[in-house]
């Protein structure tokens, strides 16, 4: 560690010695249980059930329902360190990384919180009390910034601490309030500021709150007293909170005496090992900021994907694929051209294990996840940058500053380089982009796009876009989750006369369209007329804005020139529906179960579990979850166990409407990516207290989860790099499966004949016994040939002075055939023998020659290229055996009748080596 530079503009004489990121922590949370609080463990960086938020971007995340009043708090005080990303949104630190020595995507985050229990008072007190006494920091050197009219604050600061007075200074919103986003759980706040003096910043205009890296914050109190609303309105809160966070980082980075984060023990081994790895130096200047960023975005890669997140194109994955191809193109800086990053994750784990022993479990995973995105972005990266290198010097030849738009849209959509890695990339050669320009190539890209996949569907299209423009259509409520079977009243939407389809509107609508995995709803419309009744099949159904369209093909039983002459487009008639219960009840016994299995998968593997995709139809179920490794057998069983327990607890499926804040609060799964209104649908599969499944979900689904019978899980796969997949049955495709599976387990017990015992054991015995006659059979062949070798072996006749074998033998495969070939050649002794076979109906001869021959120039490859031109084949091998396939069966003999004269050909090129 000879470049790190200790800096003491405190005396740390006074300290113990400079502490360990562990021991900062330690401290804190300790300092916290001695004030009554309880110390809970971090939540995810994925946020479990906010669709508003991409990462967990504060300490206070997980409490947000507390805060709002919505959730009974674990206790009144709480204490932790959450793992925080602060990416996107918000609050979005991913420009400053690696340039800015104390700035993270990813970074700790020490809080407590008080739930309408203590207020401001203990919250300064405290806060200066562990700060000035555990910690010891210089409290000249400390500063207290207040909200612009929060007199109390201040006056508190002057009655509780002994801070300096003057260092009490009144900021306004953009420094001294606090809010977790657009909406929710705001306040106003107080931060503690150091000053770490001049050689920071030697500019006299350097304060708190000026930028400088002289005087950065350390730690920051927020009163939360208000629910923001998305019109900027603040509604008070029933209760006062305390919500703080101190940045550990930064904490070890003043506490160890360090410039920068970087030199602290969260980073250093990091760090160490990129050098280690790339024979790069670090250093604290310019240079180093590839060590860095790799550094910072390996520490986001690897607490994101621990917790259940995966590289991808949109969202989220989107965000951890950006960070990942920054991370590999600083790699490039250091000469790295092979995927390299994913070697570091072993030496974090080791930093981090015990206080987040989440890495250390899902270690395999996250290496092997990053390792995929790093190879794939490896492919393009290269080309990229010359592509890069090349757009750059055109723009400078031009004489400009900007990188056009289509430029960066081309290196993004071909090369795969993010937007904001072009623009990093641009700042470094001091030009910029045309990000507008990017934006509307990129919308021309989509149409483009979008009308190919038109083009496919077009008559589709022509026939949505023709129902459409009709006017006098009816909206459609959907009843289908209680009635399958309904009559109602239609319009007559429009008619595809090339396909006989007909689309119908109906009033109220119990046909399901295909969304969140489940699959759109069969069956059938009847349409009433008088005493006349026209039977149709509904093939689609197709929802734009409220209106419902059932696509339905006509019964063959009657003419459909007889209704259209009845009825018109826009005609309204009475019809009676009804949804195939073969089709829906055993879509709906899969959809439940796909909650219940996400549940058990969960209780299995644990929370970084989520779902990753699903397929729900009446056939069967598919279920995609996030996870790194391959479930062993017993855990697949245990799963499959699970699901059984809670369809025979007969428990009730209950769908509940409600704000989604409420659904948030009691823990409801979201799916990340779906957009939510205020207004959600809860399906709540619980007893009593006995909570199973809380998912936000518009499906159908059984009553009680006895209906669903029976759950088998018929195949287990990978899906994507960490993320497995489970296909299974339920109900009656379940009971048929196992009934067939049976089925073949007793024709395999009569097969073997092991009624009355155990016919696994008897099988093994069998195939102990299939070996050992297989071996003796090898054996055996061995000696036949061999003796028929002996017996060709004497016949040999003399062709270019050394002694020749040709004949035609019977093998079954290539490996016969150059077993019989080796022991022509032992029966040899000294000579070339050329056999010919005929298996799957082609032609295929070996060469062999014996060592001296061999050593006297003779080579068994041209031998048998030679006579395979003759059967129009081609071959090789080595010179004392070689093999040769062709087509020509019927010319084998000839081949093998003229091999001596090919080998007396031969003989004299020998004579010439
Ligand atoms: N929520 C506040 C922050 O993130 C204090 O923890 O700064």
């Amino acid at each position: 560690m000879g470049y790190l530079i200790h800096f003491s503009i405190f005396d740390f004489s006074h300290t113990s010695t400079s502490m360990t990121a562990a021991e900062i922590r330690a401290q804190f949370l300790e300092f916290f249980r001695q004030r009554e609080h309880l110390i809970v463990p971090s939540a995810p960086v994925v946020p479990q059930d906010d669709p508003t938020l991409l990462f967990t971007n504060a300490g206070m995340n997980q409490f947000k329902p507390s805060f709002l009043g919505l959730q009974k708090p674990a206790a009144p005080r709480i204490a932790d360190t959450q793992k925080c990303i602060r990416v996107s949104g918000k609050h979005n630190d991913l420009e400053e990384v690696g340039v800015s020595p104390y700035h993270h995507t990813f970074f700790e985050m020490l809080g407590n919180w008080s739930f309408g229990d203590y207020f401001k008072k203990d919250s300064i007190r405290w806060g200066w009390e562990l700060f000035t006494q555990v910690y010891r920091l210089p409290k000249d050197k400390l500063y207290a910034s207040v909200y612009e009219t929060d007199d109390e604050a201040e006056t508190l600061w002057k009655s509780e601490t002994d801070i300096i007075p003057s260092h009490v200074l009144r900021f306004g919103k953009k420094d001294n309030w606090w809010s977790m986003g657009d909406t929710g759980p705001c306040g106003p706040c107080t931060e503690i500021h150091i000053d770490r003096g001049p050689e920071y910043d030697t500019d006299p205009k350097a304060f708190v709150n000026t930028g400088s890296p002289r005087y950065i914050e350390l730690w920051n109190h927020v009163f939360i007293q208000f629910d923001q609303q998305a019109d900027g309105k603040l509604v008070q809160l029933p209760a006062k909170h305390v919500d703080t966070g101190a940045g550990l980082e930064r904490l070890a980075t003043v506490l160890g005496g360090f410039r920068s984060n970087y030199d602290t023990d969260l980073f250093q081994p990091i760090i160490r090992a990129i050098a280690d790895l790339t024979g790069k130096t670090y250093a604290q200047d310019e240079n180093g900021i590839p060590h860095r960023v790799i550094a910072d975005h390996l520490r986001c890669l690897t607490f994101a994907i621990g917790d259940g997140a995966m590289p991808g194109n949109e969202g989220r994955g989107y965000v951890l694929r950006r960070i990942l191809r920054r991370a590999s193109r600083f790699g490039r800086k250091l000469e790295m051209h092979e995927p390299f990053i994913y070697k570091l994750v072993p030496v974090l784990v080791d930093t981090m294990a015990e206080i987040f022993p989440e890495v250390k479990e899902r270690h395999a995973h996250i290496t092997r996840v990053i390792e995929a995105e790093e190879s794939h972005f490896g492919k393009t990266l290269d080309r990229g940058l010359e592509q890069f290198e090349s757009v750059t010097s055109s723009v400078r030849k031009r004489g400009e500053t900007i990188i056009p738009g289509e430029e960066a849209f081309k290196l993004y959509d071909t090369f795969g380089f993010p937007l904001d890695l072009t623009q990093l990339m641009a700042r470094e050669n001091g030009l910029t982009v045309d990000e507008t320009g990017f934006t509307s190539a990129m919308e021309s890209q989509r149409q483009r796009a979008r009308a190919a996949s038109m083009f496919e569907k077009v008559a589709d299209v022509e026939f949505l876009n023709f129902l459409l423009e009709g006017s006098d259509v009816i909206k459609s409520e959907f009843v289908g989750y209680d009635t399958l079977k309904i009559r109602t009243r239609l319009t007559f939407a429009g008619f595809d006369s090339s396909r006989l389809v007909i689309a119908f509107t109906p009033t109220e609508n119990p046909f399901y369209m295909e969304s969140g995995g489940q699959v759109s709803d069969a069956g059938t419309i009847m349409v009433l007329d008088g005493d006349e009744h026209f039977g149709f099949r509904v093939v689609r159904v197709e929802r734009r804005d409220d209106i419902t369209y059932l696509y339905a093909q006509p019964n063959e039983q009657f003419d459909l020139s007889d209704f259209l002459s009845r009825f018109k487009r826009s005609s309204q008639m009475d019809g009676m529906l009804e949804v195939s219960p073969a089709h829906r009840i055993p879509t709906q016994y899969n959809h439940t179960v796909t909650h219940l299995l996400h549940k058990a998968l969960r209780e299995t593997f644990g929370d970084h579990v989520h779902q990753a995709g699903s397929y729900v139809g009446p056939d069967y179920l598919r279920f995609d979850y996030t996870h790194f490794e391959k479930p062993k057998p017993e855990e697949l069983a245990r799963i499959e166990e699970r699901v059984n327990e809670f369809i025979r607890e007969n428990l009730p499926v209950t769908p509940k409407i409600m704000p989604i804040k409420e659904a948030q609060a009691l823990g409801a799964m979201a799916l990340f990516g779906e957009k939510y209104g205020d207004e959600v649908r809860m399906i709540e599969i619980a007893e009593g207290d006995h909570v199973i499944s809380r998912e936000l979900c518009g499906g159908c689904h059984v009553k009680r989860t006895g209906d669903i019978g029976v759950f088998v899980i018929k195949a287990e796969t990978s899906a994507a790099a960490g993320v497995r997949r489970i296909e299974a049955l339920t109900g009656e495709a379940a009971r048929a499966f196992l009934s067939s599976q049976r089925a073949k387990v007793d024709d395999f017990i009569e097969l073997l004949g092991s009624a009355g015992s155990d016919p696994v054991e008897k099988l093994k015995l069998m195939l102990d016994e299939k070996r050992k006659l297989q071996k003796e059979l090898d054996y055996l062949r061995g000696q036949t040939a061999a003796s028929s070798m002996q017996d060709l072996a004497q016949k040999a006749t003399v062709a270019g002075g050394v002694s020749v074998v040709s004949a035609r033998v019977s093998a079954d495969n290539m490996d016969q055939l150059k077993e019989m070939g080796d022991a022509l050649r032992d029966r040899l002794k000294t000579g070339i023998g050329i056999l010919g076979t005929v298996f799957d109906e082609k032609p295929s001869l070996v060469v062999v020659v014996t060592p001296d021959l061999v050593k006297a120039g003779w080579d068994a490859t041209p031998l048998v290229k030679e006579i395979a031109k003759l059967l129009q084949g081609g071959g090789g091998g080595r010179p004392h055996m070689a093999t040769a396939g062709g087509k020509r069966t019927e010319m084998l003999d000839e081949a093998i009748a003229q091999a001596a004269s090919i080998v007396e050909k031969f003989a004299t090129q020998v004579a010439a080596k």
